[in-house]
């Protein structure tokens, strides 16, 4: 097999291009090592000599793209990443739109959903707003390229460090909404009532999702380019209703962009045009 040292300039390139043709993410030379160490074990898998001959096979056989795009995304998530989202959907979010909207299910779109952890944070949170004003409705989509991670998010079983995290911050929680299974925990049917999945990339439009109210588009946007990043937030942006929020990660702004989004606060973004609900 062909070593790090050993690949020529060119099938990395045009490695690099493959990955930027399905999933849009633009890794540059210095990434070499990060795709290098992820692609070796399909090859051993697959007994393929040398990255060309992979390359062949991307082409040749389409069903290998979606194991191309399971090893080449990066899918670190948690439970209440950035807290202070979390905190602001509680207690201002969602007590401003049930006020507005008291008989209008709110629409979330997890947009890079990763393994769930953040659909099913939107789920805990509208779970606890809705014990204290049982008429507020809520549903969850939750999206992501990668079927492997997707079929993680689905079965919603958590082990190791992610649920570890969210039983040292919040037992309360763990134990009202998840069940102790095997060597890990699964989400229980509150959580999952409301939340669904499913495959979507996002530099597609987003035809199947809408209208939504509140965009969770986060540490995702830095993996494409300036004009990937345009074309993704347009697509977002059509499914949004309007008034919708967009909340992006913490090293993500939309300042660069002219594309309509208003500041709300930092991360947050509204959507003042906007789809109108079905
Ligand atoms: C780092 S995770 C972010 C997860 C979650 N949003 C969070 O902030 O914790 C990035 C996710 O984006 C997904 N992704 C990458 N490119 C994508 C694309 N073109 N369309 C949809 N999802 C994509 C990856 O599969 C991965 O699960």
């Amino acid at each position: 097999m062909d070593t790090e040292r050993e690949v020529d300039p060119a099938t990395r390139r045009a490695l690099f291009e493959q990955v930027r043709r399905h999933t849009g993410i633009v890794m540059g030379e210095r990434k070499w090592t990060l795709l290098e160490g992820r692609l070796r074990r399909r090859l051993r898998e697959l007994a393929l000599p040398g990255y060309r001959d992979y390359l062949q096979m991307l082409e040749a056989k389409p069903e290998e793209v979606r194991d191309f795009i399971d090893l080449v995304t990066t899918n670190e998530t948690s439970f209440f990443r950035t807290p202070r989202i979390w905190e602001y959907f509680a207690q201002q979010l969602l007590p401003r739109w049930f006020d507005t909207h008291p008989d209008m299910p709110l629409r979330v779109w997890s947009a890079a959903a990763s393994s769930g952890e953040e659909a099913y944070t939107v789920a805990m949170v509208c779970e606890e707003f809705r014990a204290r004003h049982p008429a507020f409705r809520y549903r969850i989509v939750g999206t992501d390229i990668a079927d492997g991670i997707l079929r993680k998010a689905s079965a919603a079983h958590y082990q190791g460090r992610s649920i570890d995290a969210l039983r040292q911050s919040r037992p309360d929680l763990v134990e009202k909404y998840f069940r102790a299974d095997g060597d890990g925990f699964s989400a229980g049917p509150a959580l999952r009532a409301n939340v669904t999945f499913r495959k979507h990339n996002l530099h597609e439009l987003p035809r199947e999702i809408g209208a939504i109210d509140v965009t969770l588009l986060r540490n995702v946007l830095i993996y494409f380019d300036a004009e990937g990043q345009q074309a993704v937030l347009s697509n977002a942006r059509r499914a949004m209703a309007p008034d919708g929020l967009l909340i992006v990660g913490e090293s993500e702004s939309l300042t660069r962009f002219d594309m309509g989004f208003e500041f709300e606060q930092p991360l947050i973004y509204r959507n003042p045009a906007g789809r109108t609900r079905d």
